[in-house]
This record gives C-alpha cells, sequence and structure tokens, in this order.
C-alpha cells in the first residue's frame, strides 16, 4: 500500500497465474479482465466504444478474482477517479485512487456466486421492477410529436407486435427545459399517456440533469431561490453548456435539493407517467472536459467535497432523487428508472443501459461481455441499445440484436437522429417475421424471466449471467464472451456475425437440448450448430423446468396459462422437484393459475 505526495493511493496485490478477473462494471472488451487497465471516471463516450476506451457511464470499483473455481471480490469504496491494473505486471495488480483512503472490503466467497450475494448485500439489491419494465421497448431520438407516437403505437398494433413502453427523448421539451412540454408538439400529454396506459402501453420519458439558465423558467427560478445548484467554493454557481444551452446543475449531494427533484416529478406523475429516463448524469458537459469543473465544491449535506471527489456519484444520487420521488409519488406501485451513469449500488435505483453504442456488429459482440460483466457487479438489470444508436443499422444486424435482446434483461430497441429508423417493421416482411418472433418470445418467456428477476432482487445473482457463474472450475468458460445463461440451466449462443449461419456452441458439464429442434448434445464439448437468419441458438440443460406464457401485446395482458416444459433427466432427476418447492419459479400471482406440465 502507498501513498504520494499528490494524495494518490495505490495498494498491490500478488496476482498467481490462474488468477481471472471479472466484473469492473461498465467496460469494453473480453470478459476477462486480466491483461487490461480499467479506469473508473464517468465519463459520455459518444466515439465508437472499443478495447482501448477504459473508462465509460458508470463506475463500479469492484471486481471478482476467480482461481480454479474459488472466488472472491474485492469492493475498492473510493468515490475518486481509480484505476485498476491487471496488465502491467505479471506477479502483482493493483488499484489506486487519485485521493482518499485505501478502505476496501474483501468478500471471502468461496463461489462466485457467494461473492455476488455478498457484494450485493453490501451495497444492496434491486428491487423487483414492474413487469411492464421487462417488456419490449421502444425509443428514437426523438418521436418528436404526439401524432408520431401515435402512429408508432398504431402500427405495433396493427403488425400485432407487443410493446411495453415509448421513450419520449429530448424533443419533447420546450427548448430542452426539464419539465416541460413543448405546447405545440405534445399539446396534451396527460391524454396521450392515458390512451396508451389503456393500451397496455407505458411512456417514459428523459430527464437530463442539466437546467437551463433562464430566469423566466420556473425550475431555475426555483433552483435559484432554493440554493439548489452546484457552486464554486466562493457561492458562484457552475455554468456548463448542455442540450438546453448554458446551463446550471442541482446539487445532488444535498437531501433538500434530492427532495426538491423528487418533488419536481409531480410533473410526470400527475399525467400518468410512472417510469423516467435519465442521461448526461456523469454529468455530461459538452466541454474540453467533458464534465463539470474539478474545483466545483458540492454541499454534501454539511460535509462539504470537491467534484474531483464526488463525480463518480453524481449518477448514482441523481437516480436515488428521481426514484425515491417516484416512488413516494405512486401510490405503491413500483416505479422504473433507468440511467446512463451510476457508482456501486446503482441497482437500488435504476437499470442502466450501455450509452451510446453503434450498429456495428463489434458492438453487438461487446455487449454481451458488457453486461454480464455489469451483472457480476451487483447490476442485474441492464442492456444495450437494441439495433445500435449511432451509425445505420442493418436489416440482419436488427434482427440478430433483437435475438439476443429478446434474453438480456433490458431489452430495448434505441436509435439515434439521422440514423436510419429501425423500428422492427423498417427492413421489410422477413426482418418484420424474425423481429416479431423474437419480441414475442420474449414475452412468451417472460414467467422464466420474471422468476429470475425475483431471485436478482433477493439475492443479487443475475438474470444473465456468464457460464462461468455456473461452471467457475472449466477453463473453456474463463474468457467466453459470445454465449451467456439465462439463469442456470438455459444457454444462449447468438450469431455475432454477419452472412453467418453457424458457429460453434460450447456446452459446458451435463446433457443439452436444443430448445427449436429437442435435439440433444452431450457436454464439455463443442459443437457446430446451424441457425439460419430466423434462428438463435438456445440449449437447455436436462433436468430444468421453464416456465413459459403465451404471445400477448404487452404484460398488461395476463397470461391464461402457464406451461412447465420439463426436461427430465436421470442423473438429475430429483433436480426439478427441489425447484418446483425451493426456488421463486413462478410469482405469486401465476401461482394460483392453471398450470401444465409438457413433458419434454
Ligand atoms: C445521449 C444519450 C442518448 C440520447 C441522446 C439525446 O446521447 O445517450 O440515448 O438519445 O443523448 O437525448
Amino acid at each position: 500500500m502507498g501513498h504520494s505526495a499528490t494524495g494518490e493511493v495505490i495498494c498491490y496485490k500478488e496476482m498467481d497465474k490462474d488468477d481471472h478477473f471479472y466484473g469492473f462494471g461498465e467496460k469494453t472488451s473480453f470478459l476477462d479482465k486480466r491483461g487490461e487497465k480499467m479506469t473508473m471516471w464517468n465519463s459520455d463516450v459518444f466515439a465508437p466504444h472499443n478495447p482501448e476506451i477504459d473508462a465509460l457511464y458508470e463506475s463500479i470499483p469492484y471486481f471478482m478474482t476467480v482461481n480454479k473455481g474459488k472466488a472472491h471480490g474485492i469492493f475498492f469504496d473510493n468515490t475518486f477517479k481509480t484505476v485498476f491494473d491487471m496488465k502491467s505486471s505479471d506477479e502483482t495488480y493493483s488499484f489506486s485512487a487519485e485521493g482518499g483512503v485505501i478502505n476496501y472490503y474483501v468478500l471471502a466467497g468461496p463461489s462466485p456466486k457467494d461473492v455476488i450475494k455478498q457484494y450485493s448485500y453490501l451495497t444492496g439489491r434491486m428491487p423487483l421492477p414492474p413487469k411492464w419494465a421487462i417488456g419490449y421497448h421502444q425509443s428514437r431520438y426523438s418521436y418528436e410529436t404526439e401524432d408520431e407516437v401515435r402512429e408508432l403505437v398504431q402500427t405495433f398494433k396493427d403488425k400485432q407486435i407487443p410493446l411495453d413502453a415509448v421513450y419520449l427523448d429530448i424533443h419533447y421539451m420546450n427548448g430542452y427545459r426539464v419539465f416541460t412540454f413543448d405546447e405545440e408538439r405534445y399539446p396534451n400529454p396527460g391524454q396521450l399517456i392515458a390512451d396508451l396506459k389503456n393500451e397496455g402501453i407505458h411512456v417514459v420519458p428523459i430527464v437530463d440533469p442539466g437546467v437551463k439558465v433562464d430566469p423566466e423558467y420556473s425550475t431555475y427560478q426555483e433552483g435559484i431561490q432554493g440554493d439548489h445548484f452546484c457552486k464554486y467554493m466562493d457561492g458562484k454557481i457552475y455554468n456548463g453548456d448542455v442540450w438546453p444551452g448554458n446551463s446550471a446543475f442541482p446539487d445532488f449531494t444535498n437531501e433538500t435539493t434530492r427532495n426538491w427533484w423528487g418533488e419536481k416529478h409531480d410533473f410526470y406523475v400527475d399525467k400518468g407517467v410512472e417510469g423516467i429516463w435519465n442521461d448526461m448524469n456523469e454529468p455530461a458537459v459538452f466541454n474540453e472536459t467533458k464534465t463539470m469543473d474539478l474545483a466545483v465544491v458540492h454541499g454534501n449535506d454539511g460535509y462539504p467535497k470537491t467534484h474531483r471527489e464526488l463525480h463518480n456519484v453524481y449518477g448514482l444520487l441523481m437516480g436515488k432523487a428521481t426514484y425515491e420521488g417516484l416512488q413516494e409519488r405512486l401510490n405503491g406501485k413500483r416505479p422504473f428508472l433507468l440511467t446512463r451513469a451510476g457508482y456501486a449500488g446503482v441497482q437500488r435505483y435504476a437499470a442502466v443501459w450501455t450509452g451510446d453504442n453503434r450498429s456495428f456488429w463489434e458492438h453487438l459482440q461487446m455487449a454481451i461481455p458488457m453486461c454480464m460483466n455489469l451483472g457480476i457487479s451487483g447490476v442485474p438489470f441492464c442492456g444495450p441499445d437494441v439495433g445500435g444508436f449511432a451509425h445505420d443499422t442493418t436489416g440482419e444486424l436488427l434482427a440478430r440484436w433483437t435475438q439476443v435482446g429478446a434474453f438480456t434483461p433490458f431489452f430495448r430497441n434505441h436509435s439515434a437522429l439521422d440514423t436510419v429508423q429501425q423500428e422492427p417493421w423498417e427492413f421489410g416482411e422477413d426482418i418484420e417475421a424474425i423481429t416479431k418472433k423474437y419480441i414475442n418470445l420474449r414475452y412468451i418467456w417472460m414467467p422464466h424471466i420474471y422468476s429470475l428477476f425475483k431471485e436478482a432482487s433477493d439475492t443479487g445473482v443475475p438474470v444473465m449471467r456468464p457460464l462461468l457463474l455456473e461452471y467457475p472450475a472449466d477453463p473453456e468458460v474463463f474468457n467466453l464472451s459470445d454465449e451467456f445463461m439465462i439463469g442456470d440451466s438455459v444457454i444462449i449462443a447468438p450469431i455475432l456475425h454477419p452472412d453467418k449461419n453457424h458457429r460453434a456452441v460450447y456446452l459446458p458439464k451435463g446433457t443439452w437440448i436444443n430448445y427449436w429442434t429437442g435435439e440433444e448434445y452431450s457436454g464439455q464439448e463443442y459443437h457446430l450448430v446451424k441457425a439460419n437468419l430466423d434462428t438463435l441458438p438456445m440449449f437447455i440443460k436436462k433436468g430444468a423446468i421453464i416456465a413459459l406464457g403465451q404471445e400477448k401485446r404487452s404484460t398488461e395482458e395476463k397470461d391464461k396459462r402457464v406451461t412447465f416444459h420439463v426436461y427430465p433427466s436421470m442423473d438429475g432427476g430429483d433436480y426439478f422437484f427441489m425447484k418446483m418447492t425451493g426456488g421463486p419459479l413462478i410469482t405469486r400471482k401465476e401461482r394460483l393459475l392453471k398450470a401444465m406440465c409438457v413433458m419434454k
């Protein structure tokens, strides 16, 4: 351990030749982070995400070491900029911070799942999200008018494609002023939201932290009068440019400001909103450093600290203000919050999407280890922009990405201004049939997926898992980045390249059944699997029971019947009986429904 004259602190640890490293929140590159050096500094990165970018929107200074099947974790609870160096030496690794103290927790494991349970016990677990949050969501920067939103929803209806939420990006506002609607584009938002709710669809508006500097704008006036904005030590308010132009930023480190911000959500809740999308909360500022001046001093409830020290928790605290504000206003309904920035513990308030990816096959590939490592880092509710945000997607990429999205915990198609439209029907009938098939599949699999969300909210063990969590001693899975598990008995092995209809699939110990064909495969082997554009390779472990529901228009429509698909196994015969009586296989409500078993 060390402490430099400039206040930097560093801790070295021995590195064993069999150590493999996972977690670190939201990072690019492959699953195993041995050989990587990563920085924790919440950053808005629009430039294409690639393996060289070592700081993105989330900072989770935590990782898990797995060595021959045994695991332990380290949570370095330091909000300054931190660096984890698993690269510079073969004998040691280090973690360091620009300031503060070496304050870290060792999570003893011994299994990878134990480490996640311990870490999430410490930093908190995801509250069970409302079911609609787990359905299919459609977004675009931006659906600019009320008519456009109505037409979009009508098209989903006409084409019988399920839909649970539509997002309103920044154009819904009056000059990008948060807590306003543009009166021309959105003349009657309350009616729009009510009408959509009647169709079983929720509206999720974006709320950024930047408040436009405008003396005639009530939120700015209140912020000034209530002393809610971030300031320098001499009391001068910090202003920076974001979407609305010159803006002030609420100081979420103060409880009074968090309460004020929470109360502001009356504006949305009164119109029927139950979910909010927080963006630009690193905070992002359009300047050289891409963020707030580090010399700003946050109030921090009477314990003032610089932005240099609290930068990484700005998004987390905005999430806390928003989530708690919604919770207080929703009369017992569960709120939904989506965030771009966060710190360790962000899962207590929000789902995380992985920011501004592009419509690149490489970004589809990267999304899988990124989300698996977020899951290991205590954030089970995560997903990328399906189809890719920037750049023009293609029908083939959208089809393959929708197949993956059907099984990522968060499932939202979102794309940027000036890119081709990428709603499920934009690329002709063949692609539409495929995107529709997989959006439907999400709803059919909803009872199983929702049960896994329940497990994640109870234990922290993620919904989307690397094979490593279930088979930590199998060397084939240490860096397996192109397959993932849903729970403990389903493997998804998507096609992640253009013009490919075959891939090698590794199946670990056990016997595995092809979900589509019923074909049986032996484990601890690679198999060449065929998958035309309409096929997502999926494998179920023998001995499992999967609870499946039905196609529906949205999660508002209840399953009339839940079917238990039993994959009996001679060697694991009592496995599924244990599952039936023990685990939260089905939610309480569904338990009352008539159950039917189908033997596979
Ligand atoms: C940021 C977000 C993106 C959003 C855009 C406009 O780039 O990451 O999702 O569409 O801002 O609000």
